[in-house]
C-alpha cells in the first residue's frame, strides 16, 4: 500500500517537472494553467498525508522553503571568475592576437568562437549530484558565495533533477538569473502602489529578489534565468567544444538562449556583435554586451587565466545604457503653451553612446516622487531612441547639504505668478507676452515640420525678440536685411536666404500653417484633419466648439482648445497679420468638395479589389475623412471579408454599411 502511494507521488513529481519544463523553459506548455494547479495540489495534498513518502526534491518545494537568518556560505569548487572587457572592434583583433600568440599559432590563422549573449542578471551556480539539485549559490567574492537554495528552487526554469540518462557524478552549472523588462516594470509598478522603494532596474530587482531571507517573497517575483557555462564537472561525458557544453546544459532541462552564433575569425564576431545590438531594444530582457568565446574546450584550457579572467573569453561590451552622474542645478524651462518643465544639467556624462547633460524631470510630482535634489548622484538611463531619464537617486551618496528641491512660483522668464490649474501636471506662465514663450511660439511657427522657414532657428528667433525685431510669427514677414546684417556669422547671403524662407513659407499648405500656430492639443495630425475639414484659415478660426466636434477625430478636449485659441483677440489679431502679410496657404492635396464632403467613412476588412489605403485614398479624394474607429460620428463603413468589432459595433450604432461596390458606385 505505502509503496503504491510513494509511487503515485513520484509520478506526480515527475508529471509536473515535466510540466515546469515545458512551460518555463521551452515556452511550449502542454496542459491548461487550471489543469496544473490541480495536478500541483493532488501532489501537496497526498504529501501532507504521506510526508514519509516525499520525493528529497519534490517540486512542492518550488512555493518556497521555511525563511532562514542568515544565508550560509559555500565554497565553489570550481572559482568563479570575471571576464575581460572591451568595448571596440580594436581591443576584439587585441584579443584574438594575443589568443593566437599564446597558442604560438601563426596571425593568418582563424580561431572559431562560440559568441552568445551577456546577460545582465545575478550570476548564479547549481551544483548538482548525482543528477540532484543540491546546491545554489551566488558568486559571492567568486571563491566563496551564499547558499540560496530554496530561493533558487522557487524559479520553476531550474530543473531540480537532471533530465537524461547517466547524469555526471558532479557537476557546478553556471547562469544568470534575470528579470524581464515586461516583469520588471510591473513588480516596480506594484511596489509604487505599496509605497514601497523601486528597482533601479532589473538586474538590481533579480539580486534583490533572489537575496531574500524568505524564499516565500523570491517565488512571489517572476524571475528566469540563463545558463551559459560550467565549473566543476565529475563522471560525466567528455565535451569537446562550447557548443557541445552549451547543447548539454540545455538537454539536462536548463534554459539555454538560442541567440548564439559559432564564428570563424573576428569578423564573424563583429557581425554577430551588430546584429545583436540591432535587436537589444527588441529582446525582452537586458543585456550588456556578447560574450566571445574560443569554442575548443581545449585551446581553453591551454590558454588558461590571467589574474581572475580566462584568456580565451572576451565580454564584448554594448553602450551601457544606465549610467550615474551629479545633479549640478535644476532649472525650468518655459514652452511655447506656458508649461513650466524642471530640468535637470547634469555633470556631462556618455550614456549609450550619447553624452547627456540635461534630462527632463517633466514636473513637479516626479521631482517630488523621486526626491531629487541638487547635489544629488542620480542614475541616468537611455534606453534606444528614448530620451535620456534620470531612474533613481542614490541616496547612499547624498551630501548632507542637499535640501529638497522648491519649485518656482513665478515665471522664470518674465516674473509673472504661475498658475497650476486642476489635474494639470505642470505650473504654467499665463502671461501671453511672456519672452520664453513667444520665442518658443516663434520658432515653433518657423520649425521644419511647422512653416518650414530653413535657417530660422531658436538661436536666430531668440537674438530676434531680444532686440526687439519680432514679438508675433507675423512679424517675421516685416524682417529687413539691415539688422540681419548685424548677427555674428550672417552676411548678405545668408541674410538673403532667410529672408526668402520667410517670402517662400507664405504658401505652406494649410496643415502646417495650423500646427504652425501652436495651438494646445493640436499635433501634425490634428492640424491635418482641421485644414482637410475647414475650408481656409478664416473658416476654421470661425468654426464654433459645436462644429469642431462634428469633425471625427476631435474630442470634447481639442474643440475647446481650439475654439478658445482663436477667440483670444490677440490670436484674431494675429490672424489678420498673417493673411494681411500674404499667407496664403496653398491648397492642401486634398480638396475639400466632393461627393464624401463632410462625412466620416471607417473602412474595415479585406475589400474584394482595392487595398486599404487604396480605398482611403478614395474617400480622401472625394472630399471625405477617413475615420479610425467606429462611434456615433461614423457616416457609413465599408466592409469587406473578415470584418470583425467594427461590423458588430456599426450594427449596434446603426451606422449604415456598404460594399467596396456600393462606395465605389457613390463616388462614381
Ligand atoms: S562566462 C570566467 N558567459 O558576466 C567567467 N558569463 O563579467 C565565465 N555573464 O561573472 C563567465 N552572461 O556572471 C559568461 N554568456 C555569458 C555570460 C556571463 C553574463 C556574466 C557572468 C560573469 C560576468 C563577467
Amino acid at each position: 500500500m505505502a509503496g503504491a502511494i510513494q509511487k503515485k507521488i513520484r509520478e506526480l513529481s515527475d508529471e509536473v517537472e515535466k510540466h515546469n519544463y515545458q512551460y518555463y523553459v521551452l515556452d511550449k506548455p502542454l496542459i491548461s494553467d487550471r489543469e496544473y494547479d490541480r495536478l500541483f495540489k493532488e501532489l501537496q495534498e497526498l504529501e501532507t498525508a504521506n510526508p514519509n513518502d516525499k520525493q528529497p526534491n519534490s517540486p512542492t518545494e518550488r512555493v518556497g522553503g521555511a525563511p532562514v537568518d542568515k544565508f550560509k556560505k559555500h565554497t565553489h569548487r570550481v572559482s568563479m571568475l570575471s571576464l575581460n572587457n572591451s568595448y571596440s572592434a580594436e581591443e576584439l583583433q587585441e584579443f584574438d592576437a594575443r589568443v593566437k600568440r599564446t597558442l604560438h599559432q601563426s596571425p593568418d590563422d582563424v580561431i572559431e568562437y562560440w559568441c552568445e549573449l551577456k546577460f545582465d542578471g545575478l550570476s548564479m551556480s547549481l551544483t548538482y549530484e548525482d543528477g540532484v539539485l543540491t546546491s545554489a549559490s551566488t558568486r559571492g567574492d567568486g571563491a566563496v558565495g551564499e547558499v540560496v537554495t530554496s530561493n533558487i528552487k522557487t524559479l520553476r526554469s531550474v530543473p531540480l533533477q537532471l533530465r537524461g540518462k547517466n547524469p555526471p557524478k558532479l557537476v557546478e552549472v553556471r547562469g544568470e538569473v534575470i528579470l524581464s523588462h515586461a516583469d520588471f516594470k510591473k513588480l516596480n509598478a506594484a511596489r509604487e502602489s505599496a509605497g514601497d522603494e523601486l528597482f533601479a532596474n532589473p538586474r538590481n530587482a533579480a539580486a534583490g529578489s533572489v537575496r531574500q531571507l524568505d524564499p516565500a517573497i523570491t517565488a512571489a517575483r517572476p524571475l528566469t534565468a540563463f545558463w551559459y557555462g560550467l565549473g566543476a564537472y565529475e563522471g560525466g561525458e567528455r565535451l569537446a567544444t562550447q557548443a557541445e557544453l552549451v547543447q548539454k546544459i540545455r538537454d539536462w532541462g536548463f534554459r539555454v538562449s538560442d541567440e548564439h552564433a559559432l564564428c570563424k575569425g573576428t569578423q564573424a564576431v563583429e557581425k554577430f556583435y551588430t546584429s545583436i545590438l540591432n535587436k537589444r531594444e527588441r529582446l525582452p530582457f537586458d543585456i550588456d554586451g556578447i560574450v566571445v568565446k574560443v569554442n575548443s574546450l581545449r585551446l581553453q584550457e591551454e590558454l588558461g587565466f590571467v589574474a581572475r579572467a580566462p584568456r580565451s573569453m572576451l565580454a564584448f561590451k554594448y553602450p551601457a545604457r544606465q549610467e550615474t552622474s551629479t545633479i549640478e542645478e535644476i532649472i525650468v524651462q518655459v514652452g511655447r503653451t506656458g508649461a513650466i518643465t524642471p530640468v535637470a544639467i547634469l555633470k556631462p556624462v556618455q550614456v549609450g553612446g550619447v553624452t547627456v547633460t540635461r534630462v527632463t524631470l517633466h514636473n513637479p510630482q516626479e521631482i517630488a516622487r523621486k526626491d531629487v535634489r541638487v547635489g544629488d548622484r542620480v542614475i541616468v538611463q537611455r534606453a534606444g531612441d528614448v530620451i535620456p531619464e534620470i531612474v533613481a537617486v542614490v541616496l547612499e551618496a547624498r551630501p548632507s547639504s542637499a535640501k529638497p528641491y522648491k519649485f518656482p512660483v513665478e515665471c522664470p522668464s518674465c516674473g509673472k505668478k504661475l498658475k497650476q490649474e486642476e489635474g494639470e501636471a505642470v505650473p504654467r506662465c499665463v502671461n501671453p507676452v511672456c519672452d520664453a514663450q513667444v520665442k518658443e511660439a516663434i520658432a515653433h511657427y518657423a520649425s521644419k515640420d511647422a512653416m518650414d522657414i530653413d535657417g530660422m532657428g531658436y538661436k536666430i528667433v531668440e537674438y530676434l525678440v531680444d532686440n526687439k525685431l519680432i514679438d508675433t510669427p507675423a512679424a517675421l514677414y516685416h524682417l529687413k536685411a539691415a539688422p540681419l546684417l548685424e548677427l555674428e556669422g550672417f552676411g548678405e547671403k545668408s541674410v538673403n536666404n532667410l529672408l526668402a524662407s520667410v517670402e517662400a513659407s507664405k504658401t505652406r499648405t494649410l496643415q502646417r500653417l495650423v500646427f504652425g500656430l501652436g495651438i494646445r492639443h493640436v499635433g501634425e495630425t490634428l492640424a491635418r484633419v482641421l485644414a482637410n475639414r475647414f475650408n481656409g484659415l478664416e473658416a476654421l478660426a470661425k468654426a464654433s466648439e459645436e462644429e469642431l466636434l462634428e469633425v471625427h477625430e476631435v474630442g470634447s478636449e481639442v474643440a475647446r482648445s481650439v475654439a478658445e485659441w482663436f477667440a483670444q483677440p490677440r490670436h484674431q489679431k494675429l490672424i489678420k497679420e498673417l493673411v494681411k502679410a500674404g499667407v496664403k496657404p496653398q491648397e492642401g492635396p486634398r480638396p475639400v468638395s466632393g461627393k464624401l464632403r463632410g462625412q466620416t467613412i471607417v473602412v474595415t476588412g479585406t475589400l474584394p479589389t482595392l487595398s486599404r489605403s487604396e480605398a482611403h485614398a478614395l474617400i480622401e479624394a472625394n472630399g471625405g475623412a477617413v475615420g479610425s474607429g467606429v462611434t456615433k460620428k461614423t457616416s457609413f463603413l465599408v466592409v469587406g471579408e473578415d470584418a470583425g468589432s467594427k461590423l458588430d459595433k456599426a450594427k449596434t450604432l446603426n451606422i449604415p454599411v456598404k460594399s467596396e461596390e456600393e462606395f465605389l458606385e457613390l463616388i462614381g
